[in-house]
């Protein structure tokens, strides 16, 4: 019985090896890493491929670089522009603190360490949903960062955050992270999206409104998925709604109608126009031929400077068409 002997003993032994890996390695083998302190948040890649990919291709990659940026603070020789486009950590400022502007990696905008770096005094590692002290990052459970708060340090400037809260959007329990940063594929455990999409995207841009035709010379457009007033944030966006006639399919050039925007400070003429969380505009077209369609659009744009205010025109203005609706007579 001396094999049976020799097979249960490697039976035990091998018993013995699992419960050893399975305790002091914990998720099935992988090592702990040494903790890094990170200067550069090209140093994530390595690990978080992924993210970086996302977050590589986002608007807060760019904010230092972005060239409509650079234009309009003088490349940053004005410094208050330095604060949010190459901002201190988040958790280094506090959060709902204004934020900070920075001295390294400027070029790296919004980028891992302004929202993830914990500060050092408290024992530094990266704010994450886990806790995890075998990761080089040393991720620790911080679930602010979920919290609208953590964006409007930055994001409250123009009252996004404010008109998040004045919506019905938090009762309905959908926060930034919820247009903004969805699980990828919906899933939970798959993490969340960092591509941070907003106007530059037309499938975003689609959900915010609704466009219908309500008589033969008449529209509503309603708010009804922006998670605040559209547009919001930046005073630069505009949402300009244009009619033409359709003459045997023909259609002839934009007749502009209206214009939807917060002006900035100086613009005391021009009043706010916003477009508020589940409100609806009703308009008339006047001034419309009769008895030929006419085709009404919905025109977004990042930038109205482009625009000469007395004679806007989508196609000089760079503006995108969203939505579209014919009118017959
Ligand atoms: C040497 C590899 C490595 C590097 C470099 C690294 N991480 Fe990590 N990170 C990990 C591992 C392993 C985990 C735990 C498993 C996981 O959640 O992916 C983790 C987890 C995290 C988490 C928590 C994930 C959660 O589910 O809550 C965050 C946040 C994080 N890392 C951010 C960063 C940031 C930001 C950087 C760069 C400044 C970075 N990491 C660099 C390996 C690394
Ligand atoms: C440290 C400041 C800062 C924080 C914190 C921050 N952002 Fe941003 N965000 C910016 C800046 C600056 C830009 C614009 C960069 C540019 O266009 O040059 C931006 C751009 C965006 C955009 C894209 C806007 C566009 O032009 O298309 C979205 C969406 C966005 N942020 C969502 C969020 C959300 C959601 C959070 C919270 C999880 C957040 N941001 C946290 C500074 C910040
Ligand atoms: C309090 C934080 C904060 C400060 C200070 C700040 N910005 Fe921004 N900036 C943002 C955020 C957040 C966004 C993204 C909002 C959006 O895209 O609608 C942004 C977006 C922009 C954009 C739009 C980029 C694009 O691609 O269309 C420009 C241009 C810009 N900022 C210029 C400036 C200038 C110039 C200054 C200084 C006078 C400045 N910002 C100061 C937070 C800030
Ligand atoms: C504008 C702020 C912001 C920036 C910039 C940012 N993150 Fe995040 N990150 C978040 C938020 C918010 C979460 C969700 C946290 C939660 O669920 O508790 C998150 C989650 C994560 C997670 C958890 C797993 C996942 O995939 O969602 C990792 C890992 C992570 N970030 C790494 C990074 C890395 C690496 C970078 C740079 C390439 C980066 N983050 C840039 C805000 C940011
Ligand atoms: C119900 C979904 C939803 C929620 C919740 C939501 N948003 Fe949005 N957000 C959108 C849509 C759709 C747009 C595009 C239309 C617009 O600009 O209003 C947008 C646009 C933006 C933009 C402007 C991007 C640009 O290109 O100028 C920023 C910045 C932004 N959101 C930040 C936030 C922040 C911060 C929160 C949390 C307080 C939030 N959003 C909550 C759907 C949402």
């Amino acid at each position: 019985m001396r094999w049976l002997r020799g097979i249960l003993g490697l039976f035990v032994a091998g018993a013995v090896l699992w419960f050893l890996v399975v305790v002091f390695a914990g998720d099935g083998g992988g090592k702990a890493q040494p903790a890094r302190a990170f200067t550069s948040s090209a140093q994530c890649k390595e690990c978080h491929p992924q993210v970086y990919a996302e977050w590589e291709g986002s608007q807060h990659a760019i904010s230092w670089t972005n060239p409509r940026v650079r234009a309009l603070s003088n490349d940053f020789a004005n410094q208050d522009c330095i604060d949010c486009h190459a901002p201190r950590p988040i958790f280094v400022t506090g959060i709902g603190n204004r934020v900070l502007p920075r001295e390294a990696r400027r070029v790296e905008g919004v980028d891992c360490i302004t929202c993830h770096q914990l500060p050092e005094d408290e024992g530094g590692g990266m704010a994450g949903s886990t806790d995890d002290p075998r990761a080089a990052c040393r991720p620790r459970a911080k679930l602010d960062l979920q919290r609208p708060d953590f964006c409007a340090g930055c994001h409250n400037q123009h009252k996004t955050v404010d008109q998040w809260r004045a919506s019905e959007w938090p009762d309905r329990g959908e926060d930034c992270l919820s247009c903004h940063m969805p699980f990828r594929d919906g899933d939970p455990n798959k993490g969340r999206d960092h591509s941070c999409l907003g106007g530059n995207d037309m499938a975003l841009l689609k959900r915010a409104v609704e466009l219908r035709a309500t008589g033969p010379r008449s529209v509503e457009l309603s708010n009804v998925g922006a998670g605040h007033s559209f547009p919001t944030d930046e005073r630069s966006r505009a949402a300009d709604v244009f009619w033409r006639e359709l003459v045997a399919g023909e259609p002839g050039p934009w007749t502009f109608l209206y214009r939807i925007r917060d002006p900035y400070r100086d613009e005391v003429d021009v009043p706010s126009t916003l477009l508020h969380a589940g409100e609806t505009l009703k308009l008339d077209v006047e001034g419309a031929p009769e008895g030929a369609p006419i085709e009404v659009a919905l025109f977004y744009k990042r930038s109205p400077h482009y625009a000469d205010p007395d004679n806007p025109d989508p196609e000089r203005d760079e503006a995108v068409l969203v939505h579209s609706v014919v009118l017959e007579p």
